[in-house]
């Protein structure tokens, strides 16, 4: 099987850089090694907040973990009003995404929204009252080592308010039966089971609203057949 990165470099590449410490993700930004940067807003995101099929809060509040430069926090807090932090254990990708969101001076508005932050996801804490409506994951999930998914669903489940909306844009997804997922990913794989198990393992009722394999025509070419968006909603 191949080891090819679905974006163009391989795997093994990013993976020679990476250890179980996040700072080593800084090692990639600064060595300007980021095959996943798509230099825009995902399609799926936006074709699931403009269709208007989940009854996403305005005005609240939104966190998108492992953010890179920070296209769709931009996004969210532009299309829903929300106040988005993007969270990103780099500082040079942290660095990045302030640079991206200063092209926005010209709506000053939209600025006081955005916020991106150098943190660790796994340590991450908020007080009861600044819980998430609105929790996003692309290419996070898949940027973490697979032992740490368990942890991974547990810190969703107590970030985000009972009520409140998950998003996950699956890529690169593989065949549930895969022999050897870990050839796949940036730098590793998911599918639908691998968020589901340790999502409902956090504790909380989780309700699948929107589960969507996105027309290939509207995909960014490296994503072709490899996308799937599901939104679920935390039960109150
Ligand atoms: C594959 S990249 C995806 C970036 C972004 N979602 C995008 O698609 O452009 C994964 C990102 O997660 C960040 N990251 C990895 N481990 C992290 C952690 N424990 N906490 C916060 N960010 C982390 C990396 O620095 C990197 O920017």
């Amino acid at each position: 099987m191949s080891t090819d990165h679905p974006l163009g470099t391989r795997v093994a590449d990013i993976r020679t850089f990476l250890t179980e410490d996040p700072q080593s993700w800084d090692i990639l930004w600064k060595k300007k090694v980021t095959p996943w940067d798509s230099g825009e807003i995902q399609p799926p995101l936006r074709q699931v907040i403009e269709s208007g099929d989940v009854p996403f809060a305005r005005g609240g509040r939104a966190l998108v973990p492992g953010c890179g430069r920070g296209y769709d926090t931009i996004y969210l807090a532009s299309a829903l009003g929300h106040d988005a932090i993007g969270l990103d254990a780099s500082v040079t990708a942290v660095e990045a995404a302030n640079e991206l969101v200063r092209s926005e001076s010209s709506n000053p508005e939209l600025v006081s929204k955005i916020q991106f932050e150098t943190a660790d996801f796994f340590k991450y804490e908020v007080p009861e009252d600044k819980k998430f409506d609105l929790i996003y994951d692309y290419t996070f999930f898949v940027a973490i080592p697979p032992s740490k998914r368990l942890l991974w669903g547990s810190q969703i489940n107590s970030l985000i308010k009972p009520g409140g909306y998950l998003i996950t844009l699956m890529f690169p997804q593989v065949p549930p039966r895969d022999p050897q997922p870990y050839t796949t990913g940036p730098p590793f794989y998911s599918n639908f089971a691998s968020y589901e198990e340790v999502l409902r393992a956090g504790g909380s009722e989780w309700e699948v609203v929107l589960d969507k394999i996105p027309d290939d025509a509207t995909l960014l070419d490296a994503h072709k057949g490899k996308d799937r968006i599901v939104v679920w909603k935390r039960s109150a």
